[in-house]
């Protein structure tokens, strides 16, 4: 499904995870979760839903995500050859494919080898991702009646793909102050709560979505994103609604770090409108339309590169790259402590036939490296580099 799925990146896990089956070592990358906070309908089930690549989030206007929903990508082999090399989504440098087949393809077909499953009911599998979307209102209904109530009860979604990375995102309700229908009188305490309690985890990448068309300076996923984060090492800024900005207004202040720095920077985003939502505009839509978008506005052409979810989606790789970067020297001690183990109780058999199995792994190993130091140096450099 995307770009946070890089399949370079892909490959990089699933080898790692291939070397620890072999060494028998408990899979130990832990990719960190990424969580998206902001004011109600700021965008950001449309952000999460766009960087993933498939329909199946409810969007809308007013309180539409009213309890956590905890989506974790697994990683599964295809049982066939796939088609269309990459999958669907966007290529690995970013940029969304000339040709939209294998956009379409997942939008309107669906995929053997791509399904979901909730926790709530075990076993069944939904391939198709309308259904998806139909059960978390469903389910979200049956917790929090239909009148704005809320849940801190998260609703637990897998999808399994050949495509994805093995990571969790979560979709959160947005932050608001004044309660209406079901809702408690200390809603905004509580879904704050409710939200620090995903951000806070020093493992999660904070996607702190504000509304391009209102004050930055006013941005409540920004404030409550710099409480758990005060130096910015984990926040990305997105601003959506770009497209909604009053003519001859536009975010390059914010982009160049003149209002609010943020380490990480800012991603401007265009995702679909709420007739698009009624119309039932695919993302394949949606990507096509932020790109264009940004390419022929006067304010963005020259740094459009820099603009849109496939952007969002490289700079959330590159986090990831090195957080698997970071973890390394980690994974290595785990895996040769293993090995000496092994050693040992080879030693103990005394059969010096077996006593170079284990410079096997090790082979291995190196190889592993040294086939991927490339990327994570190259990769290293380019995310130094987009900091501004
Ligand atoms: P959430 O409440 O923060 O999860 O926001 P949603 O993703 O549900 O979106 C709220 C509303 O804003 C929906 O009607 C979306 O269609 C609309 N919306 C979100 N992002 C954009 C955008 O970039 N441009 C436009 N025009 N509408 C957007
Ligand atoms: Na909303
Ligand atoms: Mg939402």
């Amino acid at each position: 499904a995307i770009n946070v799925n890089d399949p370079t990146l892909i490959t990089l896990v699933n080898k790692l995870q291939d070397v620890f089956t072999t060494v028998g070592v408990q899979n130990p990358i832990d990719l960190p979760q990424i969580v998206v906070v902001g004011s109600q309908s700021s965008g950001k089930s449309s952000v999460l839903e766009n960087i993933v690549g498939r329909d199946f989030l409810p969007r809308g206007t007013g309180i539409v995500t009213r309890r956590p929903l905890l989506l974790q990508l697994i990683n599964r082999p295809a049982t066939k050859p796939e088609i269309n090399g990459t999958g669907q989504g966007l290529a690995p440098d970013g940029q969304a494919p000339a040709e939209s087949k294998a956009i379409k393809t997942t939008d309107k077909e669906s995929n053997v080898d791509e399904w979901g499953e909730f926790l709530h009911i075990p076993g069944q599998k939904y391939h198709d991702f309308n259904k998806i979307r139909e059960e978390i209102v469903r389910e979200t209904e049956s917790k929090t009646g239909r009148n704005s109530g809320i849940s801190p009860a998260p609703i637990n979604l897998r999808i399994y793909s050949p495509n994805v990375l093995t990571l969790t995102l979560v979709d959160l309700p947005g932050l608001t102050k004044v309660p209406v229908g079901d809702q408690p009188r200390d809603i905004e305490r509580q879904i704050r709560d409710m939200v620090l309690k995903y951000i806070t985890k020093s493992n999660a990448i904070i996607l702190a979505v504000t509304a391009a068309n209102t004050d930055l300076a006013n941005s409540d996923g920004l404030k409550l994103a710099r409480e758990v984060d005060p130096e910015g090492q984990r926040t990305i800024g997105v601003l959506t609604k770009v497209d909604l900005m009053d003519d001859g207004t536009d975010v390059v202040d914010i982009l160049a770090g003149r209002i609010i720095p943020l380490r990480l920077g800012y991603v401007p985003v265009v995702n679909r409108g709420q007739r698009d939502i009624e119309t039932k505009r695919p993302i394949s839509y949606a990507l096509e339309h932020e790109k264009n978008f940004f390419e022929n506005h006067k304010a963005y052409r020259n740094k459009s590169s820099y603009c849109g979810t496939p952007y969002l989606a490289r700079k959330l790789n590159l986090i990831l790259m090195m957080h698997i970067k970071q973890t390394l020297p980690e994974i290595k001690a785990r895996i040769q402590s293993s090995l000496s183990k092994y050693r040992q109780e080879l030693d103990q058999l005394g059969d010096s036939l077996l006593g170079n199995s284990s410079n096997v792994v090790l082979n291995m190993i190196t190889e592993f490296s040294n086939e991927y130091r490339t990327v994570l140096e190259g990769n290293n450099q380019e995310l130094s580099s987009i900091e501004l």
